[in-house]
């Protein structure tokens, strides 16, 4: 195997592309279930000053110039700020999630019916469990499905038949990253960043294959949730604590946008968890 030289700080000029998200207000924030490592009831949450930090997260992304839809909140359903979790939306096509613990069952119809109400007239209900973008991560010429904690199998394969889209499996093995966007995000230009330690020795070889060129994060990036960051193809809104991984972004042309979700890191969330995508 030849050895390459280690590459100059990019001076590439990245571009953005604007984007419509769906977000959730936080208002019925609490932590008073645990469904991954990050929650613990007894230590509860500020719903607060989770507002006051989704607040800024949708300042941010007004501010980069993207559109910001809302749901309503639905009192009991503590969770449901994640919206990433609601649904996969690729090419106007809507393939709705089914969630894993019954805690956040009703999420599913809540946000299908929204797309339906919001001029989404194909919306799959599926069959198998899936968290949505949660563990469907969209590129341009693939869609990343990860499996191990939440969705299953089966769910990667209804979402390609629906989508019309490849989907390939990536099997997540750290509890702490139970979703694949608490360890992965796209670039833009087909690029992705990733912490390694997440994935199976197979799924990483795969990752190795097909982006020979990703920013690989470091574990304590990965451990303030810093992969679970959203990028326009230039911008990449990310949790300020993931100093690192910034550090590298910036390295590699990208403009790192730092914001403080420590609030909703308590429910296990940064935020890409808090933003659902809608692709026309
Ligand atoms: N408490 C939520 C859960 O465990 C957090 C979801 C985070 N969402 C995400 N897209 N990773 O289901």
């Amino acid at each position: 195997m030849t050895v390459l030289p280690a590459m100059e700080p990019s001076t590439v000029e990245r571009s953005a592309l604007r984007r419509h998200f769906l977000m959730c207000r936080p208002e019925h924030f609490a932590v008073t279930y645990a469904i991954n490592p990050w929650m613990d009831p007894a230590a509860g949450a500020d719903a607060g000053r989770a507002v006051a930090q989704w607040e800024a997260l949708r300042d941010a992304y007004l501010a980069l110039g993207h559109e910001v839809s809302l749901i309503d909140p639905i009192e009991g359903l503590p969770d449901m700020v994640f919206a990433a979790n609601g649904a996969l939306v690729v090419g106007g096509r809507v393939y709705g999630a089914k969630f894993t613990h019954p805690e956040r069952h009703a999420e599913g119809p809540a946000y299908a019916a929204w797309m339906r109400e919001n001029g989404f007239s194909e919306v799959l209900e599926p069959q198998h469990t899936n968290e949505g973008e949660g563990d469907f991560l969209t590129l341009d010429h693939v869609i990343l499905a990860g499996t191990g904690f939440r969705t299953h199998l089966a769910a990667h394969q209804e979402a390609q038949e629906f989508l019309g889209r490849p989907v390939v499996t990536l099997r997540l093995v750290d509890p702490r990253f139970y979703h694949l966007d608490t360890a992965l995000f796209p670039l833009g230009g087909g690029n992705v960043a990733y912490y390694p330690g997440a994935f199976s020795p197979g799924s990483r070889a795969v990752l190795e294959r097909l982006f020979p060129e990703a920013i690989l994060a470091a574990e304590e990036d990965a451990a303030v949730l810093g992969l679970n960051a959203v990028c326009d193809g230039r911008n990449v809104v990310v949790n300020a604590e993931a100093t690192g991984l910034i550090a590298a972004l910036r390295s590699h042309g990208y403009e790192p946008v730092p914001v403080d979700l420590s609030e909703l890191r308590k429910a296990g969330g940064g935020p890409k968890c808090c933003t659902l995508e809608l692709r026309a």
